[in-house]
């Protein structure tokens, strides 16, 4: 494995719900901290609401327990490559993160896609220790820019992998970007474990689903969810990201403790899921994926 994702945890804490002032600042703190004394990893971003304002509490309450960070890091020149590191490096005052997750849009994509100068510049950030390492977002709007970077061989050396939202209701890589991964061995980190929250909730709560779209793939997963026999929808999500070779983690937020137990509990010995369900889903997610997701406006989804 390379050097960025060495030592990974197979649950990674996201952060977006520590972001919501909704919920009260003890709780969300409390969350982050219970999540700090297990050692995992954490994911986050300076545009998570308050988040980075909240780990930063926790962060100086015990920094002998501030965790390895995935940061999102961007966006469309490269210029403003640094300033996105420094806009979240700054109020965390850290001197660097453990992985950048490049998301990448306008002319920052264009040159990623064809091997241009920014790999350059990668390669001076990681040399700086502003970062131990790289993935790279995808997204279906997003995906054909890492087949050509993949095709072109130009990732070699210095992408340590891809992350996207790979869970039971979504697979945000694009029917051919997912074939180039896997064929090409590239290892994968899965966003959003639970796909928002428990399937039945999402099927059956009117507006708990964000989108219409997942309202009704939760009407498809759920009877093979009943079917598998697993009592917990956040165990069978676990162990559906892991049913996957490739992947490396998978990354799951909440405010609540007890919920975090259960991220837990469900990463402590985790087993794939049988094939047949991972099969039976993956053919449901590339249907979804040549159907709907591929033709989605940018980030309607
Ligand atoms: N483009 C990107 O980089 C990107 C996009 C999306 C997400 N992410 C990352 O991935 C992380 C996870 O994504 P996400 O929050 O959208 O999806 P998620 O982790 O699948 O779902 C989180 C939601 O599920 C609820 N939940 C968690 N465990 C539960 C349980 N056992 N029972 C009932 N509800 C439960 C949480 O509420 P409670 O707080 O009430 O537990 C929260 O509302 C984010 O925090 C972020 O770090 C990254």
């Amino acid at each position: 494995m390379t050097s960025g994702l060495q030592g990974i945890t197979p649950y990674i804490f996201g952060t977006t719900r520590l972001g919501d002032p909704k919920i009260p600042r003890p709780e969300r703190l409390k969350a982050a901290r219970a999540a700090m004394d297990e050692g995992v990893w954490f994911h986050t971003s300076h545009t998570y609401g308050e988040a980075l304002d909240v780990l930063a509490e926790a962060f100086s309450a015990e920094p002998v327990k501030i965790p390895k960070l995935i940061i999102k890091i961007g966006w469309e020149t490269i210029g403003q490559l640094r300033q996105v590191i420094e806009q979240n490096l700054e109020p965390l005052g850290l001197p660097g993160m453990q992985l950048g997750q490049l998301c990448l849009g306008g002319e920052l994509a264009e040159d990623y896609a064809r091997g241009g100068d920014c790999y350059r510049v990668f390669r001076q950030v990681k040399e700086e220790g502003l970062v131990n390492g790289f993935v790279v977002e995808a997204f279906p709007w997003t995906s054909n820019q890492s087949v050509r970077a993949l095709r072109g061989g130009y990732t070699e050396g210095i992408i340590d992998g891809f992350i996207f939202y790979l869970n039971p209701l979504q697979r945000f890589a694009s029917n051919e970007l997912w074939d180039v991964i896997i064929a090409r061995e590239q290892p994968i980190l899965a966003l959003r474990t639970v796909s928002g929250g428990p399937v039945h909730s999402l099927r059956d709560v009117p507006g708990f689903a964000w989108k219409d779209y997942l309202q009704k793939r939760a009407v498809e997963v759920a009877p093979i969810f009943e079917r598998s026999g697993i009592k917990s929808w956040t165990e069978f999500c676990m162990r559906f990201a892991h049913s996957f070779p490739l992947v490396q983690a998978t990354i799951g937020s909440t405010s609540k403790t007890d919920n975090l137990d259960e991220f837990l509990e469900a990463a402590k010995a985790i087993v794939p899921l049988p094939e047949d369900i991972v099969s039976e889903i993956g053919i449901l997610q590339s249907r979804w994926s040549d159907e709907v997701d591929i033709h989605a406006e940018k980030w309607s989804m």
